[in-house]
């Protein structure tokens, strides 16, 4: 058995994991990062694609941001849309911040190839992973593959390994709470090789449900469709989802989506998710391993950001020898934020959605709560404020 040892070992390359290794080095904190898929994997998984002004603020801070810089596409407001009738939400205006676009693939392909230029222990295609003794202070993980097993010794163990990681579930039932609410729908996603049509995201809540316009890249579109929760991917041909698309996007001025060959297509399930608390002895869950937000308020990836944030500075206290108060406090600080963003992403889904067998009184009202967004400074200035991203205190 191979053995190591490090300050913090971190389970999972994802954003959270890679971010929060970077931070630590940026402190002179010694940690390796443990994935179970490829780089190439990590690289091109698309998903998350708008980050807060915080997160931009994080990376650019922790001098990572220059691609993104360069590349990232600076959105000042979003469009909010009620069966063909769009209203701009002005970001800048209301809060005097803006959202940024750029691929969470973009961001974890900067992150990785800065970890290694830094010389960082960054290990892909992990086998099987466990995270064991955390409640001792010697917690080891254990890595097993093709009949060998590395051992390593760790200080703290982060849990970065997403919804379906091993880290959560690693600890004692009865430990955690669990909050949790499913939705009856689902997003039908599609990357499109099409040059955006309308500079900003068009958020539409049609009689047929929600779709959303976003992008990616001046030649790339990102579409969704709120569709069934057992969608079968099968079932949507090329022209379907374009039909789709358009009858419910299709606005009264004449605006109408730009077509382009689909270069990806998924389904994704809808969730809120939160555990509680997010400590364990001396393992820490952050980002996807410890809550799930529905997409729509596009906050998944930044509150990963934000996990790992208050994480990597409660250990630079803790390994600077200021004691463990902070990493104590790390769930309770977490979760004050976690709850806050729950709040708005269920919000926002509830607004935009169309919900099977709702009564007929619920739909006036969602109509009445979207026309007030789209007519009161007051409730616009909320969704903006959310929006853009609650800061980092
Ligand atoms: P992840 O990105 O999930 O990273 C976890 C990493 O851990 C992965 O690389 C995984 O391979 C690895 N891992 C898992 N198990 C193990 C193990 N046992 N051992 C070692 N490694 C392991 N958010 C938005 O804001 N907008 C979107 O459009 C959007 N779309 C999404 C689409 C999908 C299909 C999914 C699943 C999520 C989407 N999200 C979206 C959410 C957003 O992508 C996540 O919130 C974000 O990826 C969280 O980062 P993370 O690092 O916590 O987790
Ligand atoms: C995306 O571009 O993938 C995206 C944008 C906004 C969201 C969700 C996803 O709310």
């Amino acid at each position: 058995m191979a053995q190591y040892k490090t300050q913090v070992g971190i389970v999972g390359a994802g954003p959270a994991g890679l971010m929060l290794s970077h931070l630590l080095r940026l402190k002179g904190i010694h940690s390796i990062v443990l994935e179970a898929k490829s780089r190439l994997y990590c690289e091109e998984r698309v998903r998350a694609g708008v980050l807060e002004y915080t997160s931009v603020k994080m990376l650019q801070d922790a001098g990572v941001g220059e691609r993104l810089n360069r590349e990232g596409l600076r959105h000042e407001g979003i469009e909010l849309g009620l069966n063909g009738v769009r209203h701009r939400i002005p970001f800048v205006d209301l809060t005097g911040k803006c959202v940024t676009v750029y691929g969470q693939q973009e961001v974890v392909k900067d992150l990785i190839a800065r970890r290694l230029a830094d010389g960082g222990d960054l290990r892909f295609e992990c086998g099987e992973i466990s995270v064991e003794a955390f409640t001792t202070n010697r917690p080891r993980i254990f890595v097993r593959r093709e009949g060998s097993t590395d051992e390593i010794h760790c200080d703290y163990i982060a849990g970065c390994d997403g919804f379906h990681g091993i880290c959560r579930n690693a600890c004692p039932e009865g430990a955690l709470t669990i909050y949790e609410r499913t939705y009856p729908f689902a997003w039908l996603g599609i990357l499109a090789e099409a040059a955006p049509s309308r500079e900003e995201l068009v958020y539409m809540l049609h009689q047929r449900g929600f779709a959303l316009y976003s992008m990616r890249s001046p030649r790339v579109t990102r579409l969704y469709l709120q569709c069934a929760p057992d969608e079968s991917i099968e079932q949507w041909s090329d022209d379907r989802i374009w039909h789709e698309l358009q009858t419910r996007l299709h606005c009264s001025d004449g605006w109408r989506p730009a077509e382009g060959r689909i270069l990806q297509k998924s389904v994704t399930g809808m969730r809120s998710f939160v555990v509680e608390p997010l400590q364990f002895g001396r393992l820490f869950l952050a980002g996807d391993a410890a809550h799930i937000v529905p997409p729509t308020g596009a906050k998944g990836m930044n509150l990963a950001f934000a996990d790992v944030h208050y994480l990597a500075e409660a250990l630079g206290v803790r390994f600077g020898g200021g004691g463990t108060g902070y990493l104590e406090r790390y769930s309770e600080t977490c979760l004050s934020r976690i709850w806050k963003v729950q709040r708005f992403s269920w919000w926002m889904t509830t607004l935009l959605h169309r919900f099977e067998n709702e009564a007929a009184f619920d739909h006036k009202r969602q109509i009445a709560e979207l026309e007030y967004v789209m007519s009161s400074r007051a409730a616009a200035t909320s969704l903006a404020e959310n929006y853009v991203g609650l800061p980092l205190d």
